[in-house]
């Protein structure tokens, strides 16, 4: 039988080639934004690599909304160049370029993994960070300040200009970042947020910022062009964002012009207990594809080619989206087709290769 894995998926006016993902990664390799020969490299190899979709890291749609100061960002038009020049060979090898727009809220203003990932104060090149509350992600976080009106007003808008410029850099897929305790999941769970207005309490109040992010988006975004929202399904946390919570949400994206849930999890509270393992979040896109009917991507610890088949044969998900191995192994999608018998095209510059013999 013909290996689902390499089975084209239509969404609106698109058409992905295959099932496998390359998942946002955050590089921390920009200067004021802007991508760069890194970026070229990087992403473009994957494409090389016979990914069907490579979406762009976690993309700032404004400084305050970095996670730290070499974060990729969409905030001006200069940015757009670059990008522009990348999604082009993206496209060139047959590949999508999708991008993750994000605000990091009060996890912002830290540095880099390998700068320390501690908080940045504002002397040093940092900056005050917003939150749906003034509470911190824990003692070594910046404190936030609680949006006003104004400052929520401001994110739309930073969403809505960021949108304009994804359809000038050329992304075909737009994914909001409302996972892993950024800004719009620190709104959904009751842990950090106590706002008494109308963004906080009731679910209803306290999933209405990304409802309106998504209005923004889908006032620019065409409508032959597919939106992703990436969710965090659980906290792992007792009184936290939980599965049914998310079923809840998915229900109500999935008549907001939303066409598939990434399902992550964790990262809005620290010292979670997280029973990471193989395959440790489908479950999560599993129950929200059964539950709504909205197409689900899994991703966490897929690593192998029959692991991936299994999950869409088994109906857990539309994509395989795929973090590490794609570290790994840029050319996974190229080993995994050998692997499952199934015949898909090399770059014509490696053809000579792709037998072994
Ligand atoms: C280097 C690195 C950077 C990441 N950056 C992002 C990011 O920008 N946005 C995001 O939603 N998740 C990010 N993640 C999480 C991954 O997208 C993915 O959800 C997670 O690594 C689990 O998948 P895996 O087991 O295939 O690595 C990052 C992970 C890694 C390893």
């Amino acid at each position: 039988m013909a290996a689902k894995l390499f089975s084209p998926l239509r969404l609106r006016g698109l058409e992905l080639k295959n099932r496998i993902v390359v998942s946002p990664m955050c590089e921390y390799s920009s200067q004021d934004g802007f991508a760069n020969d890194w970026h070229l490299v990087h992403l473009g190899s994957r494409a090389v690599g016979g990914a069907g979709l490579i979406i762009f890291e976690a993309t700032a749609v404004s400084p305050e909304g970095r996670i730290t100061p070499d974060d990729l960002g969409i905030w001006k038009d200069e940015h757009i160049e670059m990008l522009k020049r990348i999604t082009s060979f993206i496209e060139s090898q047959g590949s999508v370029a999708g991008v993750q727009l994000a605000h990091a809220g009060r996890k912002a203003s830290t540095s880099s993994p390998w700068k320390g990932g501690v908080k940045v104060p504002e002397d040093q090149g940092g900056w005050q960070t917003v939150a749906p509350s003034a509470l911190p992600f824990s003692d070594a976080y910046p404190m936030p300040v609680a949006l006003d009106e104004a400052g929520i007003q401001k994110v739309l808008d930073d969403f809505r200009a960021a949108t304009k410029r994804c359809l000038q850099a050329g992304f075909k897929v737009i994914e909001i970042h409302a996972a892993h305790g950024y800004l719009l999941h620190e709104f959904f769970s009751p842990l950090s947020n106590q706002r008494t207005d109308q963004y906080g309490g009731s679910f209803e109040n306290r999933i209405r910022l990304l409802l309106e992010v998504v209005a923004a988006v889908r006032e620019i975004w065409p409508t032959d062009h597919p939106l992703f929202v990436r969710i965090s399904a659980t906290d792992w946390t007792e009184g936290g964002w939980s599965i049914e919570d998310s079923v809840a949400l998915a229900n109500v994206l999935k008549t907001k012009d939303v066409d598939l849930i990434d399902a992550s999890t964790g990262g809005n509270v620290p010292n979670a207990r997280i029973p990471v393992g193989p395959g440790y979040q489908v479950e999560f896109a599993a129950r929200i594809r059964q539950e709504t009917g909205i197409p689900t991507g899994a991703v966490g610890i897929i690593t192998d080619a029959q692991q991936a088949e299994t999950i869409l044969e088994n109906n857990q998900a539309d994509l395989i989206i795929m973090a590490r191995e794609f570290l790994r192994d840029p050319y996974f999608p190229l080993h995994a087709a050998q692997e499952l018998g199934a015949d898909v095209p090399w770059p014509v510059q490696y053809e000579r290769a792709k037998r072994h013999k």
